[in-house]
């Protein structure tokens, strides 16, 4: 039968031969019902009685990030379930996740915004001209990091054209950072920028912010300007220096 309406008239039609007294239905082909299809013409069901579609489930993103950070139990854990994570859109437009750098363990972690286009390309925090800045201002208070510091970033995917996070994709990559830093488990956060003031204290105006210690993540906090700000103003490299000694300070136990 081709359609609906064929089989309805179909049926109508057998009926009335059978009210007629038909008992057996023969034609004038033999017919081998092994080689037919065996599936039934389904019945049309109409409109108003048909299930309604199944509407995606919503899913709160943050949601998902709490219970994947919560599960990750070491940081190679956090890298694995933070790469498998699909809900922030950054994602599609970078090359690779940028997880962190330096040693896990040190004392000292420095939280930085979001990886550039060098840190995409080579999948590490701070390798570009600002990262080369950062390991200068660290190596002159005997820092590094290759021995004694540990970076990431609040975001872990290249922005596209460097453009700033936007407070939901901060929002939804934030437990993924408070994981980081309990896995690490440093004394000091450091952390650099707006965006990293942001992210980890709640508050922005970096100017204002630096050099104040602060809490955050159950460990003290200092912000700072960010090396890429300081490239563009060079003047404000004092205010850093004042910063990183309050640092060393702070690690030697003097403050
Ligand atoms: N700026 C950042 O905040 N992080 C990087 O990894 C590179 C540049």
């Amino acid at each position: 039968m081709e359609s609906a309406k064929d089989y309805h008239t179909a049926q109508a039609l057998l009926e009335w031969q059978i009210e007629l007294g038909a008992t057996d239905a023969i034609g004038d082909v033999p017919v081998d019902r092994y080689a037919l299809p065996d599936t039934a013409p389904k019945a049309k069901i109409p409109a108003h009685r048909q299930a309604a579609p199944e509407k995606p489930a919503q899913v709160d993103p943050v949601a998902v990030a709490k219970s994947a950070a919560k599960g990750a139990g070491s940081l190679d854990q956090l890298r694995a379930v933070m790469d498998a994570f699909e809900h922030c859109e950054l994602k599609r437009g970078a090359r690779q996740l940028v997880f962190a750098d330096g040693t896990p363990g040190a004392r000292v972690m420095i939280v930085g915004e979001a990886p550039g286009r060098d840190e995409d390309r080579e999948g590490k925090p701070f390798v570009g001209r600002a990262g080369q800045l950062l390991d200068r201002m660290l190596a002159a208070i005997d820092l590094d990091r290759t021995q004694n510091v540990y970076i990431t970033n609040v975001l872990p995917w290249r922005p596209p054209q460097n453009r700033d996070p936007k407070p939901e994709e901060i929002g939804m990559m934030k437990p993924f950072l408070e994981r980081h830093v309990t896995l690490a488990k440093p004394d000091v956060l450091v952390v650099m920028g707006n965006i990293s003031c942001q992210a980890v204290l709640g508050k922005r105006g970096i100017t204002r912010l630096r050099g104040q210690w602060d809490q955050a993540m159950d460990l003290p906090v200092i912000p700072m300007f960010h090396p890429a700000y300081l490239l563009r103003q060079p003047q404000m490299k004092r205010q850093a220096w004042a910063d990183l000694l309050d640092l060393k300070a702070h690690l030697k136990g003097n403050r």
